[in-house]
């Protein structure tokens, strides 16, 4: 598969589906929170999609050994979950970026409510080619997005380009591990042709190639599965990811469970540094 198979339009289309911020307004009234009023915490269970959710984004950033960083860069950033996490915390400031214009439209209405506006910046653009200059950040993070891009080697590139030396970047995607079958739609990819998904060694490959060291793999497998035996057990809150993946969510997430109870994907974080 090439870059140009994976097409922003289908991409927007699996993604985007109209009326999100109204939907999250109301689950947040359902679950007796004031939309206008909410905190960074709040958001957690619709503004992290991936697996895991904010545990796993911690869990991430932990290993990054971020300081006081001045300025981040949040790739696929979605509805801007991580960036706001990272801005109430080590960064003074995040830049988030995602193809997707719905995502981002929403990210910036729920940046403004919980006060972060002045240091969350989130744009509508591509990863493949991002719209900075060289060394412009001093960190970045991926969350669950390297599964729409098949050209990892000029993902990486973009994103090495845009940091100083020094900095880290932490990745944390579904990675093929398996030879097994992935039946779709899963959360990323209603249909096989817009699913990239790759092992961990392309993504090393990848990175190494761009000039980035690889300082940890982690395959997070274990903890997965807890998540989703945890969510098997309990009934679903009104604020929670399904707002985000539609009506077809229960089968998404089947699908994407059954390839990691397979062994056909891992959730695998990546720990990369620009020397
Ligand atoms: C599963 S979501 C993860 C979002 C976010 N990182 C999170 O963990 O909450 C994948 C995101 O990647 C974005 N994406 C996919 N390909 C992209 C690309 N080439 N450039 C920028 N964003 C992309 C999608 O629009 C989507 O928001």
């Amino acid at each position: 598969m090439t870059t140009d198979d994976t097409s922003p339009t289908d991409l927007i289309g699996h993604y985007g589906r109209g009326g999100l911020l109204a939907a999250i307004d109301a689950a947040l009234l359902e679950s007796g929170l004031d939309p206008a009023a909410v905190t960074v915490e709040d958001l957690g269970p619709v503004d992290e999609f991936h697996v895991g959710g904010r545990v796993a984004t911690t869990r991430l950033l932990d290993q990054l050994a971020l300081g006081r960083e001045p300025h981040l860069l949040d790739v696929g950033c979605g509805l801007g979950g991580t960036a706001r996490l990272l801005a109430s915390g080590p960064a003074a400031r995040v830049t988030g970026i995602d193809l997707t214009p719905e995502y981002v439209a929403v990210g910036r209405s729920l940046t403004e409510r919980v006060g972060l506006a002045d240091q969350v910046d989130l744009r509508v653009g591509s990863a493949l080619d991002l719209p900075f200059d060289d060394g412009s950040f001093d960190g970045a993070v991926m969350l669950h997005v390297g599964m729409n891009i098949a050209d990892k080697g000029r993902l990486m590139a973009e994103v090495a380009r845009v940091l100083r030396p020094g900095s880290a970047f932490g990745v944390y995607d579904l990675m093929r591990v398996g030879d097994g079958d992935i039946e779709f739609p899963v959360p990323w990819s209603s249909v096989e042709a817009t699913s990239c998904v790759d092992r961990p060694e392309a993504y090393r490959l990848a990175a190494e190639a761009a000039g980035l060291a690889v300082e940890a793999e982690h395959d997070r497998t274990a903890e997965a599965t807890a998540f989703f035996d945890r969510l098997a057990g309990g009934a679903p809150a009104p604020l929670g990811l399904h707002l985000v993946m539609g009506p077809e969510t229960p089968t998404k997430v089947g699908n994407m469970v059954a390839a990691v109870r397979s062994g056909a994907l891992a959730p695998t974080e990546l720990l990369l540094r620009r020397p």
